[in-house]
């Protein structure tokens, strides 16, 4: 099996990449970072592939050498928070929906072609956007995004399973940053455990730790209002 994960040099994906080749897939690690690349490709089973995924010829002729694949699991994102919604920062905005939703549909055009009948392509989202969230105008909106678009593929598609990745709180350099509580968080590895088991079942949607996913899809019934109620007061 030949899987490339995108956003390969860290976090989530970086455990990805490391479990499928210890299970004997070819991996084609992808991601900025020269010296993360250089350190994954000593392991057995991963080779590497360096681009920008906001940037589609980079992706293109990065990517030019690799005929096919079986998986391709686009993880690359950033988290940035908007601090004063008042004074919106539309740079920040503008960032984060490039690299979380807009690269996707850089790699779709560069990678989607590539993936074998029969093959697979998985999103990673995020649980955010079961609920809205404080500070997550910007991240939210650019997940929200990527699980619409998830949707839509699983539709369209006819010879590519389409897996939804929806992960709750994973214990990253994505999150060090974060200072409010992140209830029932999970490490890395454990997030990419959860990850390759629904991947394999070809579940349509993946989401984990399921207390903490089951709980925020619940109160998805609450009426707007109440929920934005609450929502204020886990801001103060
Ligand atoms: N951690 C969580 O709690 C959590 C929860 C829900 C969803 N997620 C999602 O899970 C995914 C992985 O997150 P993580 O927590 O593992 O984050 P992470 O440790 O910060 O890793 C992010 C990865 O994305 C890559 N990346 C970022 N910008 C890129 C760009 N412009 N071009 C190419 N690659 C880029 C980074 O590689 P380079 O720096 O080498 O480019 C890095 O490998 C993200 O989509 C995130 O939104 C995370």
């Amino acid at each position: 099996m030949i899987t490339l994960i995108t956003g390969a040099t860290s976090g989530i994906g970086e455990q990805l990449a490391i479990k499928y080749a210890e299970q004997g897939d070819t991996v084609i690690a992808c991601g900025r970072n020269s010296e993360k690349l250089a350190e994954l490709a000593k392991h057995n089973n991963i080779q590497t592939c360096q681009f920008d995924a906001t940037n589609l010829q980079q992706i293109k002729s990065a990517t030019i050498g690799f005929a096919h694949f079986d998986r391709v699991i686009l993880n690359a994102g950033n988290c940035e928070y908007v601090d004063d919604a008042r004074n919106f920062d539309s740079a920040l905005f503008e960032r984060v929906i490039s690299v979380n939703l807009l690269a996707m549909g850089y790699c779709l055009e560069a990678l989607l072609p590539k993936i074998n009948s029969g093959g697979q392509l998985v999103l990673v989202s995020s649980s955010v956007t079961y609920l809205a969230l404080p500070r997550s105008e910007a991240y939210g909106a650019s997940k929200a995004g990527v699980s619409y678009l998830a949707k839509s593929l699983a539709i369209d598609l006819n010879d590519v399973d389409v897996t939804l990745v929806h992960p709750g709180f994973v214990k990253t350099p994505l999150t060090n940053k974060n200072d409010f509580p992140m209830p029932m968080a999970v490490t890395a590895q454990k997030a990419a455990d959860y990850m390759i088991k629904g991947i394999h079942k070809r579940r349509k949607e993946v989401h984990f730790p399921y207390r903490f996913t089951l709980i925020l899809k619940a109160l998805r019934i609450l009426p707007l209002p109440l929920w934005l109620k609450i929502a204020k007061g886990l801001a103060r």
